[in-house]
Parts: structure tokens; C-alpha cells; sequence
């Protein structure tokens, strides 16, 4: 048995081949367009009806999983080179075209959010499911060819690695057995067998420990976060890629992740050029129904390659906001949140004006306010910046956030009592800069937003096989 893909890749022509699928479409009783999910393409199956037992005919709706044995012949068609010639058909599993919720059609993508089990049965999704996981396979090769070891980070955990409190609970309480204090609330700290856990929230801390003593390390696992965020940008439960490296400073950390970014991009666009085609002219069909002035300069391929060949601007916060006070971003000429201070965490919509607006062209920005980050970042020598960087992409916003780490006991000890961190909660992570500590940096990359900004999705709902959202956690 070949797959779809092989067939069309193979010189086999006139040989017998056997091919199982879902029929897509039945045409005039003669043409069945089979998709196995190996590619987008079908691949159209010529039945001789006359010779095929009516029964037989009824049950190719459209869903139904068939096997079909012919001949690979060259194609009359316009749009495909080969065609079987079918001389023996049989329906593996049938599929009643009164209840079957995917027509061949074109559905919403809220509509098929809602059948997300069969969703992957219909071009667009299997287009950007067979991307994300090339994009999977590009990101371990990566790494593994760059001397990375991959590292495997715990999902329930003790501490909070960002220390925003947007953790989830863990909890083998049952409902009405859990313990509760004074006040009637439940009581956490007993929650995993007389600890307090949460679901992590980043492996970060855990990877950090890694990188000093195997030097490169990365993880590539979920993560979750109980912000209560309904945008087209966050999920509750996500997949973060961490790499962290010893004796690496934050220039280097800005070297890695721009480079890994452009060669995972550069990977797919070789590998995946037929659903990427796909996905583009999707997009083009859409643009169409914009006003002229709102159609995006590039096409979906173009702006990979771009990005992909040219070099991200690298920008401090300080200039950042410099260039944002500066600026007039729209007809009211002015933004939402404007930026009047130093010091302001920057808004989606400013990140979206450097990169779309100013700059054209992915943005590092680094060097932020200290007090608008996480405790663990590098001190700066003007003691109010730290050493974090976040990469903005067009389209997306911020794709990845990290920073070169603060390796001084001292500072790190001194940063934790000010926010309030025990350090008993944390005491493994600070044996890190009691023990042979040195300088380390890293990154996290949202998997999601990346898998967006290749697919060109607008909502991070569709590129995820079964979204966790603060509506959605069915399935
Ligand atoms: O900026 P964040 O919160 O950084 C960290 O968690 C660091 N500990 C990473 C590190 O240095 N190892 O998250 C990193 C990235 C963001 O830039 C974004 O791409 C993605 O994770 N992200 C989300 N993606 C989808 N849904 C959410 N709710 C996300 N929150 C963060
Ligand atoms: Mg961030």
C-alpha cells in the first residue's frame, strides 16, 4: 500500500497500487477525490459505474473511508498528473452524508472550532497540522545539530517560574472532601500529597539547572497559564520551546534565537512548499474581500522568506519608547495607552507599531525596566534595566521572551526578598549560583504564535488541535 503522496512523487504509471483514504468528493457517480492526509492533494479515482454494484455506489459519501486498488494512469484532468483507474473498490467504514458535519464546502473556522475532532479532515487544517508538526520535527534538528540536549521539564511543579501568579492548581482533592480553612476556602497547601503544586507555567527554572552541567539544553513541552486572556494571541495551555545555555551573555541569546527562528522557517519553506501554496492562496482569497489599503504588502510566502533572509533590528527599550513618543500611529494620531514615561510596559498595540509601522522588520527589543520583569533576570550596571529581550514579530507581536540570568547570589537573594519570594521555595534554583554559577542566558519561544505566523492563521485557536481557552475545554 503507497500513500497519496508517494503515488504523486513515484513514476509508477501503469502499475496496480493500492490506496486507503476518505472520499472528499463523488462526482457524476465516476470520480471519487480520495485524501489520505499524507498531502493536500488528492488524488481522483475513475470507478467504471457501470460495472459497480449500485449498493456499492451509495455508500462513497463523502467521509466514508474506502480502499481502492487500480491502475496509476496519467491524467485527462486539468490539475493532476496521475489518476487510478479503480478495478476493485471496497468501503472500509461508511459515513451518513445526513449527519456527517463536513460538506465539501467552505465552513467558518468558528464553526469547525466547534468540531474540532473532524476539522482536521478539510484542507485548511491539515495543511497547518502537517506544518506545525514539520515545524516540531525543524525545531529538535535544530537544536540537535547545534549541540543541544533535549530536556525534559516537569508539568507539576512547586514553584512559579514568571512569579505572576498564573498558575493553575493541582489538586487530587475530591470536590467535596477538600480541606478548607477558616474562611471556607479551599486549603492548597495539602493539595499533592500534602504539598502545594501547580501545572508549570514555564520550564525555565528546571532548565536553567540543566544548562549548568550539560552547557545547551532546551525543552519543548506544554505550559500553562490561568490568565483569564480571551485575544486571538493566548491560550491556557500552550507549548513553550526553552533553550538555555551556559557561559552564553544576551548578545549571544539574541544571536541564537534569531538564527533559530530564520532556519526553522527556511526548513519548512523546503519542505512543506505544496501546503504552504495551499495556505497562501487561502490567504490571497481572503485579502481580496479587504479594502485595497488594508491588504498586506507580501504574500504569505514572501513574508516567510523575508523574514527568514534579513536581519531582525535590534532595539533597546529606552530607544523604543523614544521612537514611540515620537510617533504618530494612526488618523487620531495618537495611540490607546499613550507612552508618556519611561518605565510603562509596552501594549500590544506599541509592539505592533514598531514592527509593522517603524520598523518593517522583526524587533529585539532589550534592556527593559527592571521592575516591569521577571525576578530572575541580569542587573544592569545603571541598576534599572535588566537583561531581557522579547522578539516582536509582524502580525503576531511578542513570539518569544527571555534574558540573560542574574548569576550573582547576592543580587538574585536581594531581588527575591524585595518581591517577596521565599527563598526555601527556591532554595535548588540558588544552589545553582552558590555552585560553580556563571553567566547563562535563554529564551522561551511561544510554538503557537510561530506555527501562526507560518500558517498566517489569525487565531491561535487553529493551530492547535483542541484549544484550551477560558470558553473551550471540551473534546
Ligand atoms: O514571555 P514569557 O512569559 O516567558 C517565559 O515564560 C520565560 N520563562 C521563557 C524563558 O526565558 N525560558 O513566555 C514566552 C513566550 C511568549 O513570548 C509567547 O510567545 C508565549 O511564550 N506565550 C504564550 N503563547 C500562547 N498563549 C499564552 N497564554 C502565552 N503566554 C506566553
Ligand atoms: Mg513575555
Amino acid at each position: 500500500m503507497s500513500t497519496i503522496a508517494e503515488l504523486l512523487r513515484s513514476d509508477k504509471l501503469l502499475q496496480d497500487v493500492t490506496i486507503k483514504g476518505w472520499v472528499r468528493t463523488f462526482r457524476s457517480n465516476r470520480f471519487i477525490a480520495l485524501n489520505d492526509g499524507s498531502t493536500i492533494n488528492n488524488i481522483q479515482c475513475v470507478l467504471d459505474f457501470e460495472n459497480t454494484d449500485e449498493s456499492l455506489l451509495k455508500r462513497i459519501n463523502t467521509g466514508a473511508a474506502i480502499a481502492v486498488t487500480g491502475t496509476l494512469v496519467e491524467s485527462q484532468g486539468k490539475g493532476q498528473k496521475v489518476e487510478i483507474q479503480v478495478a476493485n473498490i471496497e468501503v472500509l467504514g461508511d459515513s451518513n452524508p445526513e449527519e456527517y458535519p463536513i460538506q465539501p464546502k467552505r465552513h467558518s473556522l468558528e464553526y469547525l472550532r466547534e468540531n474540532a475532532h473532524l476539522r482536521i479532515r478539510t484542507n485548511t487544517f491539515s495543511a497547518v497540522m502537517r506544518l506545525r508538526s514539520a515545524l516540531s520535527y525543524a525545531v529538535h534538528k535544530y537544536f540537535t545539530e547545534n549541540g543541544f540536549y533535549n530536556f525534559h521539564a516537569p508539568i507539576i511543579t512547586g514553584s512559579d517560574a514568571e512569579g505572576a501568579g498564573e498558575m493553575f492548581k493541582v489538586t487530587n482533592f475530591e470536590a467535596n472532601k477538600a480541606p478548607t480553612d477558616e474562611n471556607g476556602n479551599i486549603d492548597y497547601s495539602q493539595d499533592f500529597f500534602g504539598k502545594e503544586t501547580n501545572l508549570t507555567v514555564s520550564g525555565q527554572l528546571e532548565a536553567e539547572t540543566y544548562a549548568m552541567a550539560l552547557g545547551k539544553v532546551y525543552t519543548f513541552g506544554p505550559t500553562f497559564r490561568a490568565e483569564n486572556s480571551n485575544t486571538t494571541r493566548h491560550l491556557a495551555e500552550f507549548w513553550m520551546i526553552e533553550p538555555e545555555m551556559a557561559f552564553h551573555d544576551l548578545d549571544m541569546n539574541m544571536d541564537l534565537a534569531e538564527d533559530f527562528i530564520k532556519s526553522v522557517i527556511k526548513d519548512v519553506l523546503s519542505t512543506c512548499k505544496d501546503d504552504l501554496a495551499f495556505l497562501e492562496n487561502r490567504l490571497l482569497q481572503e485579502e481580496k474581500s479587504k479594502p485595497a489599503n488594508q491588504r498586506s504588502e507580501m504574500s504569505l510566502i514572501e513574508k516567510l522568506k523575508f523574514v527568514s533572509d534579513n536581519n531582525f533590528k535590534r532595539v533597546s527599550y529606552t530607544e523604543a519608547i523614544d521612537i514611540l513618543r515620537n510617533s504618530k500611529p494612526n488618523k487620531k494620531k495618537k495611540f490607546q495607552f499613550p507612552v508618556n514615561e519611561w518605565g510603562v510596559d509596552l501594549q500590544s498595540e506599541h509592539e505592533r507599531y514598531l514592527v509593522e509601522k517603524h520598523f518593517k522588520c522583526p524587533v529585539i527589543l532589550f534592556d527593559y525596566p527592571a521592575n516591569i520583569k521577571a525576578f530572575y533576570m541580569r542587573l544592569n550596571d545603571d541598576g534599572k534595566t535588566v537583561r531581557a529581550m522579547d522578539v516582536l514579530f509582524p502580525g503576531i507581536g511578542e513570539i518569544v521572551g527571555g534574558a540573560q540570568r542574574e548569576e550573582r547570589l547576592d543580587v538574585l537573594k536581594n531581588k527575591m526578598e524585595v518581591l517577596g519570594i521565599e527563598e526555601e521555595e527556591l532554595w535548588w534554583y540558588l544552589d545553582t549560583r552558590k555552585f560553580g554559577t556563571a553567566v547563562h542566558s535563554g529564551f522561551g519561544l511561544g510554538f503557537e504564535r510561530l506555527v501562526q505566523f507560518v500558517t498566517g492563521m489569525g487565531n491561535i485557536r487553529d493551530v492547535i488541535p483542541f484549544p484550551r481557552t477560558p470558553q473551550n475545554a471540551e473534546f
